[in-house]
């Protein structure tokens, strides 16, 4: 089974005051570079492949927090409405990975949540990240699930960034491919703030001078 991924090209951005931007964030933000719209579209269609692709068996969903709450609960939708005529059931865990301060990794990857990995144990488990750069996250996560006992994992991405992998990871359905460049909104933060924000967005020079860590 194959399938496309939106790639998004270096240069492509949007005018901020084209889109309706919270006041909160006003000044904070240089480009949007993908319109929520654009996003639900792209996951809609990335749930019927992924649905053609695994079929119809049961499977777990695994949403990687915070980074892919948005992400996950639209697909969840959409898969459902993928597998509306599929007998197997679909269940959904939680997981909690931390890793980044400022706009860089820490190189330390701590996994919290999910009190109990037993519970995946024997299953087939599709794991819901935001976002894959070097890819270290994601592959220390894959190697703790496959000591829990997992059977069988795919990933999906909402993101994935042009940028040299410092680990081979399996990235099995990405919905966008996006320039090297530091992201927020639609679920991803810097130093926590702009979860909320709808469309996915380069932040301004004093963006990231007001929410520097320190
Ligand atoms: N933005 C937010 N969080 C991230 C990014 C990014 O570009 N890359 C990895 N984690
Ligand atoms: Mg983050």
């Amino acid at each position: 089974m194959s399938y496309t991924r939106a790639v998004i090209p270096d240069d492509f951005e949007l005018p901020v005051d084209a889109f309706d931007i919270p006041l909160c964030y006003q000044g904070d933000l240089s480009g949007v570079v993908i319109p929520e719209g654009l996003v639900r579209d792209r996951v809609r269609r990335l749930a019927k492949d992924i649905h053609a692709s695994i079929g119809n068996k049961p499977i777990s969903l695994l949403c990687v927090l915070k980074g892919s709450y948005k992400f996950f609960t639209a697909l969840v939708d959409e898969l459902s409405n993928a597998r509306s005529a599929c007998p197997a059931p679909m269940t959904v865990d939680f997981i909690r990975v931390k890793s980044y301060e400022d706009q860089s990794s820490t190189g330390q990857i701590q996994i919290m949540g999910l009190s109990n990995l037993d519970e995946l144990k024997g299953k087939s488990v599709l794991v819901v990240d935001d976002i894959s750069d070097t890819g270290r996250t994601l592959a220390k996560l894959l190697s703790t699930l496959k000591d829990a006992g997992v059977e069988k994992t795919w990933t999906a991405l909402l993101l994935s960034k042009r940028v040299k992998r410092v680990v081979d990871v399996p990235e099995d359905f990405v919905a966008f491919e996006i320039p090297d460049k530091f992201i927020v909104g639609y679920g991803l933060d810097y130093n926590q703030h702009f979860r909320d924000l709808g469309h996915i967005c380069v932040m301004s020079p004093s963006g990231i001078e007001k929410y520097k860590s320190h």
